[in-house]
């Protein structure tokens, strides 16, 4: 399972970059909302900062409604940094958000389809041509449903089916949904810098640093 980053904070970003693990990036409109930007600004500072990940998930505003709205948006994103290679177009679980996913898909652009609650939302997306489908697992459990089985659900699917879109989970709160959806066979997992810290800890850890710096005093 690779790791995506999800925010639009830069610094953030350059922090995961540096220690090497990340492979893309995610933002959304609340996301970009909360960094006060420019949306179109920021994803090109996104873009030039992580030149060698695979994938900057861009998302078309909420204003966008219909898939002709949708591809407008995208046309005017995909040109963002010189029309960079790495922009991928992120598109509601809608039927116009399909829509616009099959024709962008056709063009060879990069999709990731969002806010999928269920397997058969991650199929139709899978089959419109989606590069990547998004499960939120954090919001189904804070509704006191099962995040991670979805997950298992749809990865399960693909498989039988032979689908090549690639499953990212989504809205990841903590470390232990991470080790679920690896182990569920999730191809990406985006997480806030914050879950990525976390998952760098352990008390051990801290303590056997802390003995090691004790003993070598005394040498
Ligand atoms: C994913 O692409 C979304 O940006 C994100 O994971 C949503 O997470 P939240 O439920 O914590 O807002």
């Amino acid at each position: 399972m690779k790791f995506f980053i999800d925010t639009a904070n830069l610094e953030d970003i350059k922090k995961a970059h540096k220690i090497g693990v990340l492979a893309g990036v995610t933002t959304n409109p609340s996301l970009v909302a909360k960094e006060g930007v420019k949306f179109e600004d920021r994803i090109e500072e996104i873009l030039k900062t992580v030149p060698d990940v695979e994938s900057v998930s861009a998302e078309v505003t909420p204003n966008a409604l219909t898939a002709e709205e949708m591809i407008a948006e995208a046309n005017e994103l995909i040109k963002i940094n010189g029309g960079d290679k790495n922009i991928t177009i992120k598109l509601p679980m809608t039927i116009d958000g399909l829509e616009a996913t099959r024709y962008l898909a056709k063009k060879g652009v990069k999709t990731n389809v969002t806010l999928i609650f269920t397997v058969n939302q991650a199929l139709l997306a899978a089959r419109a041509g989606a590069t990547y489908v998004s499960p939120f697992l954090g919001r189904l459990d804070d509704i006191s449903e099962d995040g991670v089985l979805l997950v298992s659900k749809i990865a399960e699917l693909f498989r039988i089916h032979n689908l090549d879109a690639q499953i990212i989970a989504a809205s990841v709160r903590h470390p232990d949904h991470v080790t679920r959806v690896a182990m569920a066979g999730a191809h990406i997992a985006t997480i806030p810098y914050k879950v990525i810290e976390q998952l760098t800890k352990h008390p051990l850890t801290d303590q056997g640093i802390e003995k090691f710096a004790a003993d070598w005093k005394t040498v």
